[in-house]
């Protein structure tokens, strides 16, 4: 296939609605507008506070992608994993054949609400019975391209792009995933795979370009399936944040009812009473206790979820310290 740029599809702004327990929600992907983008099923830009965050609540048959903005986000499931995102970390979990967790933010270092990209993946039809699976991936995990002249940043958090390759297996359905950062004048171009669905959501900033179509911060943008570069400029003086997100589609029904997803309305009714009588999957609601869900103090960040930021920091700096002798041990 010769060299060819995405058109776009269309443009929706992210409009800020209330979700659980008093976050603000900017949705852009299962509104009305726009209810899926197969595979994914939802895209939301959240920003939570304290006790305004996602209590106790089940899922099936699909999996969550989050990635940290700012402040932090604590998630605990009745399988007894625990853990705490920060900015630049992702969480991957997948709902499989039941799963029942909490997601609490925690502020950012100033008082502000934590501010978090979430994204629901339709699962396969035969992988929808999976044990649940949970995964962080941390910030300094994911490989970086930067340009020469500093103008253009790419975090490889699921894919390849110029050149350098993320880790592999982070979720079940294959997703591609970007974080670009981008100066005046930055341009870019991330190669796409032709039958893939792919979206660019800016996180902040205005002022891209995208073939003559300017997009700003809130904006999703949903190409057309009709070639295999997605390609751009920064034309404000501001820096733009965004991201481009691709994902395989999914040849199968899918059947939504909140957060439980299958491919037919036998199987939700099914999926239902597993839950309801915590059976086929969702045994552990009967012993389970939830830590987190009226907010998460201090304590519980240094102890039981693990989220010390000291802590935190002397393993960024162990990571990246091996990685310094790696590359030096294999150039000689
Ligand atoms: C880019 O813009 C030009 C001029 O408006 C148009 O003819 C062309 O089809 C566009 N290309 C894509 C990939 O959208």
């Amino acid at each position: 296939m010769a060299n060819k740029v995405r058109s776009i599809e269309k443009v929706i702004e992210g409009i800020e609605q209330d979700e659980g327990a008093g976050a603000r929600v900017r949705r852009s992907i299962g509104n009305m507008e726009r209810r899926n983008f197969n595979p994914f099923l939802m895209f939301d830009h959240f920003k939570a506070k304290g006790a305004a965050g996602f209590p106790e609540h089940p899922h099936y048959g699909m999996e969550t992608i989050t990635y940290c903005v700012n402040g932090g986000i604590a998630h605990e499931d009745f399988t007894g994993k625990k853990g705490i995102i920060y900015p630049g970390d992702l969480q991957f979990m997948t709902a499989g054949k039941g799963i029942v967790h909490s997601e609490m933010p925690i502020d950012g270092p100033n008082g502000e609400p934590a501010e978090l990209l979430q994204m629901w993946v339709d699962l396969p039809a035969k992988l929808k019975e999976s044990p649940p699976r949970y995964r962080d991936l941390r910030e300094w995990e994911i490989p970086r391209y930067e340009s020469d002249d500093g103008k253009l940043l790419v975090k490889v958090v699921s894919g390849k792009s110029y050149g350098v390759e993320s880790l592999h297996n982070l979720a079940y359905t294959p997703v591609h995933y970007y974080h670009f950062i981008l100066k005046k004048g930055a341009k870019f171009s991330q190669e796409v795979i032709p039958e893939w669905n792919y979206f660019l959501y800016v996180i902040k900033g205005k002022g891209l370009d995208l073939n003559g179509t300017k997009v700003h911060q809130y904006e999703n943008v949903f190409f057309n399936r009709d070639g295999n570069y997605i390609e751009g400029e920064q034309t404000d003086d501001d820096t733009v944040e965004f991201i481009i997100v691709g994902g395989e589609m999914l040849d199968q029904t899918v059947v939504q009812h909140g957060p439980f997803v299958a491919c037919s309305r036998d199987k939700i009714m099914e999926v239902f009473q597993n839950y309801q009588y915590a059976q086929n999957g969702f045994e552990n609601r009967k012993s389970w206790k939830t830590l987190i869900s009226n907010g998460v103090t201090q304590d519980m960040v240094d102890n039981q979820l693990g989220g010390n930021l000291q802590e935190r920091e002397k393993t960024r700096k162990e990571f990246l310290a091996n990685q310094a002798n790696k590359n030096v041990n294999d150039e000689l």
